[in-house]
Parts: C-alpha cells; structure tokens; sequence
C-alpha cells in the first residue's frame, strides 16, 4: 500500500471546506490522513470542529506578530513539524508571502469564491452581483505568488437567478465549494493531477469543472 500523504488544512473561521474535507477523507478512504488543522484565529469555530473528530489542532495568531513575514515564518514552523504532503488553504483569510508560496511550491491548493481569473480578492459575490454576472462559482487553484491566482485545478460556476442576494449567492456556491474542493484534494492525493506549465490535467480524463444551477 502507497504510503498515506499527510495533509495540513489551514482555516481562519467556520471551516465548512475543511469539514467537507475531513469527512470525505475518512468516508471514502483515501490515501490520506488530515493531520492537522491550523488556524490564525484561537477562537475559530473550525479548530474545535476538527478537535472533537480528533484532528489535531493548533493556532498561530497572527496578532502576536509584528510583521507578515515573522507570521508566515512561525506558521511554517507550526506546518512543518506535521512534514505534510500537502497543504490545504480553506478559507484561510491571510496574504501569504512568497518565502512562503515558494516553500509549498506544488503542494498547496486555496479555494476562492469566484470564478478566476474574475474577481480575485475580497467580497466577490457582492461584487458579482453589481457587475451583473449571470454565472458565479468557485475555483480551487495551486497557490502562487500572485493574489488568487494559480493553475486552476477545478470550477464549480452556477447560475445567478434574477432574486439572488450577497447570502442567498454565496450559499449555493458554497454547496459546490464542498463538491470540487474534496474532489480535487482527493486528486491531489492520489496523484491524479500533472501540473504542465500552467495547466492541470486529471490524469484520469475526469471532468475538472461542474455546471449546477
Ligand atoms: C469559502 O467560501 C471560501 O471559498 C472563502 O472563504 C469561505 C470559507 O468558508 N475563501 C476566500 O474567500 C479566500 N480568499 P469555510 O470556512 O466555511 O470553509
């Protein structure tokens, strides 16, 4: 049997990916252990969520540092010491620096709740909305330097309907974000995924984007 990759999942709130994640993990029994759940934030609700499925858990506060880079530099410490195969942003609400984008080259995946290359940064849905999309969803990407980009891995789009507000919008993506973002860890894990330039094929021929309405 292949050895079990070790996974390291960070959150900074509600940790419902992170949930998503752990479940399908165990349900389908991957090739793969969540070792770890870290957080920036002590208080948030996700640490005692994975505490109580018996995941280990662990806070780095991003307050008791005086820069960024003394904050990445501590929780890469903290990520380490778990010698992860992969490293999971879900919801993870900090802007990492590039010591620390390049330390998890290739082996760290973010979702972000838009359809990239549209709407990097902040209050996406909103501004969907305004912008008068007809389609939202989510991407989950591997990590690079640049602010939510990154070789896009798997999209979820859905449709906005005409009475759809900030709420009601980002509900129904995050129902997918539950969908592609087990699914592509699972890829992960499996090595199921070759990165060429900045393309990312299943291996398996499977299909990287989903249609829901
Ligand atoms: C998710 O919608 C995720 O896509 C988003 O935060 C939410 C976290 O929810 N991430 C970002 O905005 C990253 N820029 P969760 O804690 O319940 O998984």
């Amino acid at each position: 049997m292949p050895a079990m990759k070790r996974i390291v999942i960070l959150i900074s709130g509600r940790g419902s990916n992170m949930q998503a994640i752990v479940e399908r993990c165990r349900s389908e029994g991957w090739p793969a252990e969540v070792v770890a759940v870290l957080s920036n934030r002590p208080g948030a609700a996700g640490l005692a969520w994975a505490a109580q499925q018996g995941v280990g858990t662990g806070a780095v506060d991003h307050k008791a540092y005086a820069s960024r880079e003394a904050f990445d530099g501590a929780l890469m410490q903290a990520i380490d010491a778990q010698a992860p195969d992969l490293v999971v942003l879900a919801g993870f609400m900090r802007v990492l620096t590039p010591a620390f984008v390049a330390h998890y080259a290739g082996r760290l995946l973010n979702i972000h709740p838009s359809l990239l290359p549209a709407f990097p940064g902040l209050h996406t849905h909103r501004r969907a909305l305004e912008t008068g999309c007809k389609v939202a969803g989510a991407t989950v990407h591997f990590v690079t330097a640049e602010l939510d980009h990154g070789p896009i891995v798997a999209q979820a789009a859905v449709a906005v309907r005409p009475d759809d507000d900030e709420d009601s919008l980002a509900a129904r993506v995050l129902a997918q974000e539950h969908v592609i973002y087990p699914q592509a860890v699972r890829w992960f894990v499996e090595g199921a995924l070759a990165l060429e330039g900045n393309q990312v094929r299943q291996r398996g021929g499977a299909e990287q984007a989903v249609l829901a309405s």
